[in-house]
């Protein structure tokens, strides 16, 4: 038995990122216009980053909270209340090192061998393969499109839990769909979650990035605190701080000793120079956030009307969220197709098969972009669908 095989199972069964594949097919490529990854263009902005080097420059190297700086918390909380109209106890908010820690701890809280947790599906990839991780077994409820409009179908969530269901993951908005749940779909799932005894995990970091509104519906509309919702968000979309690596969870307060443990025994806390830098994004980035929501919208429109005009896609223009989620007609393998979109029109697209099995003929284009890349990428995409169908 080689020495890799003789990793635990789930480790060596864990997925690969079919977004992956991809960029190490065309990473570096000349005048090549990278729509595969789930981020903006833009660097952090100065005031963030400053907020960050200065207290790394004062000295702020030791070892901190395990919950987050008190800062952080407070700034968070005022943040939730402002955003929700709804008050909230710094006591409530867990500072982690990325959305994708704050979900990893959560499945680390709730479900492990044996349990299931149930998600709305197309999801980017890393949910249901961290739940795998823990041995917890991830069970997809599919989005399915309906006069025009992407839908989940509230009877077949509901079959969908057993006695074994710890949880409901739900993202919305969504990625990679742009689906965004009304407030009455999330009524609906906050009861069932209610009636069955189960928690949702509510993934709303793109709640910013919604099209129709300040900020798309939320749980916190509908929720009493004591209701079974816990809450991942992250620094990441709003802020452009993709690559530092923080994010917060929002659960009741009582969970706040065994949040503490579960961090004290993954990361030990998150930088307190970075938590710095987050404070610095939730108390002066309101204009920022709005700038990028602005250039968003507009980014959405030109590339979804580009591509709806071909008459040749089948894409939901997303409501929420940075993606245009679309299939080609005639085109079955959506991987096979971004290889050649990355070779014949040199514009970078993550496979739909990343996103779920129902969704392999599709591709995802992030168009959180300059405006003038977002247009040439969709020209070269208009003209390479000219071509291949
Ligand atoms: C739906 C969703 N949840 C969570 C995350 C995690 O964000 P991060 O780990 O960068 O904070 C992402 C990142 O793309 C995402 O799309």
């Amino acid at each position: 038995m080689s020495l890799l095989q003789r990793l635990r199972p789930a480790a060596l069964a864990a997925p690969e990122s079919g977004i992956v594949r991809v960029i190490n097919h065309a990473r570096g490529r000349e005048g090549l216009i990278p729509l595969w990854a789930g981020e903006g263009d833009l660097p952090t902005p100065a005031f963030i980053a400053d907020a960050a080097a200065q207290s790394l420059q004062a000295g702020e190297t030791f070892y901190t909270w395990q919950r987050g700086i008190p800062d952080l918390r407070e700034a968070l909380a005022d943040y939730v209340a402002r955003l929700y109209d709804r008050p909230t106890a710094p006591e409530r908010i867990f500072v982690t090192g990325s959305g994708m820690h704050a979900i990893q701890t959560v499945i680390a809280a709730l479900a492990g061998t044996g349990d299931e947790i149930v998600f709305v599906a197309p999801l980017w990839p890393n949910f249901a393969a961290a739940a795998g991780l823990a041995g917890a077994r991830p069970v997809e409820v599919p989005l399915e499109i309906r006069d025009g409009a992407w839908r989940l179908d509230l009877v077949q969530l509901a079959a969908a839990i057993t006695p074994r269901t710890r949880a409901i993951f739900l993202n919305t908005p969504n990625n990679p769909t742009g689906w965004t749940a009304d407030a009455q779909t999330i009524r609906a799932v906050l009861d069932l979650a209610r009636e069955r005894g189960v928690f949702v995990i509510a993934d709303e970091i793109y709640s910013r990035f919604f099209y129709a509104g300040t900020r798309a519906p939320s749980f916190h509309d509908e929720m009493r605190d004591d209701d079974p919702v816990i809450f991942v968000n992250s620094f990441s979309k709003n802020w452009a701080m993709t690559g530092w690596r923080v994010g917060w969870i929002e659960a009741p307060a009582a969970f706040g000793d065994v949040v503490e443990n579960l961090v004290q025994y993954s990361n030990s806390g998150v930088a307190a120079f970075m938590q710095r830098g987050a404070v610095a994004a939730i108390r002066e980035g309101e204009s920022f956030v709005a700038s990028q929501v602005e250039r968003a919208g507009a980014a959405r429109d030109l590339f979804c009307d580009a591509l709806l005009a071909t008459n040749r896609v089948r894409l939901v223009k997303p409501e929420g969220a940075f993606y245009a989620f679309f299939a080609i007609d005639g085109i079955e393998d959506g991987m096979t197709a971004a290889l050649r979109i990355a070779d014949e029109a040199n514009v970078g697209l993550a496979p739909g098969a990343a996103f779920g099995p129902t969704t392999e003929n599709y591709l995802r284009a992030c168009f959180h972009r300059r405006l003038d890349e977002v247009e040439e990428a969709a020209d070269r995409l208009v003209r390479w669908i000219g071509r291949a169908t």
